[in-house]
């Protein structure tokens, strides 16, 4: 059987929770620890501390085995206020690998869900097999996977290319932000299935602020293509320059208007973007998507697997990401 804490608010913390987290915080460790490119130190072991912290201070935690070092844990809590716009419940799974803990996982997640909001925050780590399937029996999805790059790497085994005819690229400038906007908002409330949160209000809001803050550095990565006058695409990163768990890592952001999709464009981006986070010291890069030209191109350049993105009424079946999931 397994323990309920009840929620505790911000009272004190009794010890038993605190060891919970320290076990907890121990399993994410040892989750990124099975990645390439993970640098392990006292940064990523807080990180992971302060992504953990908040659904143990006002969330719920179950774990198992009950009475001893957890072998599985689930943990969540309610989030009103989240990057994508609607409130969310913010959900972290993590377990210890060869333990059959899939049934577990299975009845703790059934009996939970009915306190769930509609949407929901959770990243599994790639390795969590037993966990994605006791997911996708109670119903969620795979909404998207977070791919993660060597910039040298992709480099070397990408196919460079210049920009189609009749495309230019150059850095973005911030009499642009509003059309750049409004290339994401008209794209994804045309297909959310790419992104379900990317034409809601709040999220373009804060994206609309997220270009103002880049484009005051001087060497932002934030590019605009144009075709003759028009601005008809983005791409960009955000460069975490002491990302805990990467080393320096561009978080990639990128989106086409329709009249520009389907003519090539994708490769040529890609030859700036890298060459761009190269200059500017980046070790890796990472993204999240559910773009089979995404997930082709990531494969050539040999990107990883990070994450799954889960979440309930995925519009894509496991399969559309099967390539990707194939790796380990
Ligand atoms: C995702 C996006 C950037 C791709 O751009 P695109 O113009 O369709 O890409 P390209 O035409 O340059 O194609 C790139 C490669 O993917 C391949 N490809 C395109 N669509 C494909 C599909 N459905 N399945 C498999 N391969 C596909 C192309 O054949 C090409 O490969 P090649 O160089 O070997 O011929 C664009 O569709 C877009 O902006 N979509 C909306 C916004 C979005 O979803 N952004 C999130 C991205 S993570």
């Amino acid at each position: 059987m397994a323990r309920r804490y009840p929620a505790l608010g911000f009272r004190p913390w009794c010890c038993e929770r605190q060891t919970v987290l320290a076990d907890h915080i121990e399993l994410r460790l040892e989750a990124l620890g099975r990645h390439e490119l993970f640098l392990p130190s006292d940064d990523a072991a807080e990180k992971v501390a302060a992504l953990l912290e908040p659904l143990y201070t006002d969330g719920t935690v179950e774990q198992y085995p009950a009475r001893r070092r957890p072998d599985a844990v689930v943990a969540w809590r309610h989030q009103e206020e989240s990057f994508f716009g609607p409130p969310v419940t913010s959900i972290a799974i993590d377990s210890r690998l060869g333990v059959d803990v899939e049934r577990w996982l299975e009845h703790t997640l059934a009996a939970a869900m009915p306190d769930f909001e509609p949407e929901w925050d959770l990243l599994l780590d790639r390795s969590y097999h037993q966990a994605r399937r006791a997911l996708l029996s109670v119903g969620a999805g795979i909404d998207s996977v977070i791919q993660l790059g060597e910039v040298d790497a992709a480099r070397r085994r990408f196919r460079s290319a210049a920009l189609p005819a009749g495309f230019t690229i150059a850095p973005m400038e911030p009499d642009q932000i509003d059309a750049v906007v409004g290339i994401y908002a008209d794209a994804f409330a045309a297909e959310p299935q790419y992104c379900w949160f990317g034409a809601d209000p709040r999220f373009l809001e804060s994206q609309a602020r997220r270009f103002t803050d880049a484009l005051a550095a001087p060497d932002h990565l934030e590019l605009v293509v144009s075709e003759g006058a028009r601005i008809v695409a983005h791409a960009g990163a955000t460069i975490a320059v002491d990302h805990p768990f990467w080393g320096p890592t561009g978080g990639m952001s990128l989106c086409f208007s329709p009249s520009a999709r389907g003519r090539g464009l994708l490769r040529g981006v890609y030859t700036s973007l890298l060459a761009g986070l190269a200059e500017r010291g980046a070790r890796a890069f990472r993204g999240g998507t559910s773009q089979p030209a995404v997930m082709k191109y990531s494969r050539e350049m040999g990107r990883t697997l990070e994450a799954i993105v889960m979440r309930p009424g995925a519009f894509f079946e496991p399969d559309h990401f099967a390539p990707v999931l194939a790796e380990p």
